[in-house]
């Protein structure tokens, strides 16, 4: 079954939400003027952006880290190809941080030339998947459907906004020589904090001293970004269904899918996924207590 047009467009090959994205203002992407100094955190949904948003906010910005700023992380890390209030990017001072759904091939040329730095987040799919039903709930902006049987066929069949997971991965995955990109996943994230934290850092090419750090970490910890309304999207109401204000940070766990898929359901993302995933370099964390 087809995604319903009121909530997304395809556009060479990948679905993007109707409404807040056209056609023309994707391809314009493609000669976007990027800075080396540039940081793209480039994920498929529901693999932990704000998250890595969040982390990449409170390293670059002191006046996040102590409280002393109230922007919001969508403000601060805009979304490239969903530019909803038309913001000039040529006017962003330097770091420009940006985050990005795009699949490989429409990121802007430039970035495929290897300049500027890509953080690509990964989480395994059955995570991802029920965490994108519960999301699509309370999203106006996606499409509802309350049928967790048809959304596990969607997901899988890549009908869903940015298409294909296993797409979506595999494609950043393999292409890894055209960017300077640091892959690194939720799991680990979730497991080691700090050591996530300080990867990024170095990647970035940022030193902060150990208290720094340290806030850092504390802040970017589930229950505390959960009380945070400039991470947990409590200022984007408008584009949430019902009363669902601040519900975005759901559970922020490991391995909830087993909470939610019947062994036939997981057994079909197996049957669906397994042959493709062999391919990618990543050993996958189902469960928090998988070694990593
Ligand atoms: P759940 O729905 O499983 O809770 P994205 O930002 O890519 O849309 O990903 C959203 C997922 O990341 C949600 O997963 C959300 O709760 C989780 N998340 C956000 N911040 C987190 C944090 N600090 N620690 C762990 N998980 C977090």
């Amino acid at each position: 079954m087809e995604p319903s047009k009121e909530y997304v467009f395809s556009h060479k090959g990948f679905y993007f939400g109707a409404n807040i994205a056209t056609p023309e203002y994707i391809d314009s992407l493609e000669t976007f003027e990027i800075r080396d100094s540039d940081i793209f955190i480039a994920t498929y949904p529901k693999s932990g952006t704000v998250w890595t948003q969040n982390i990449l906010s409170l390293i670059f910005h002191e006046g996040h880290r102590n409280g002393t700023e109230n922007i919001d992380i969508m403000e601060r890390i805009p979304w490239l190809e969903y530019n909803v209030q038309k913001k000039d990017y040529s006017a962003f001072p330097s770091p420009r941080l940006f985050a990005t759904h795009l699949p490989y091939y429409l990121t802007p040329r430039d970035l495929r030339n290897k300049r500027a730095r890509v953080i690509y987040v990964t989480r395994n799919p059955k995570d991802v998947l029920v965490s994108y039903f519960h999301f699509s709930k309370i999203v106006a902006t996606l499409e509802e459907v309350s049928d967790f049987n048809l959304f596990v066929e969607r997901f899988l069949a890549g009908k869903v906004l940015a298409s294909s997971w296993l797409d979506h991965v595999i494609g950043w995955h393999s292409h890894a020589e055209d960017f300077n990109i640091l892959f690194l996943s939720y799991e680990e994230m979730k497991k080691d904090l700090r050591g996530a934290v300080l990867k990024i850092c170095n990647f970035v090419g940022k030193t902060l001293s150990e208290n720094e750090v340290e806030s850092v970490v504390r802040q970017a910890t589930f229950e505390n970004m959960r009380k945070d309304p400039r991470a947990n999207y409590e200022n984007l109401a408008e584009y949430l269904r019902g009363q669902n204000k601040g519900h975005f940070l759901r559970k922020g766990t490991v391995g909830d899918w087993k909470n939610m898929m019947t062994v036939a359901q997981s057994e079909r993302v197996d049957e669906v996924l397994k042959e493709r995933m062999k391919t990618l370099p990543i050993k996958f964390i189902w469960d928090i207590n998988d070694e990593m």
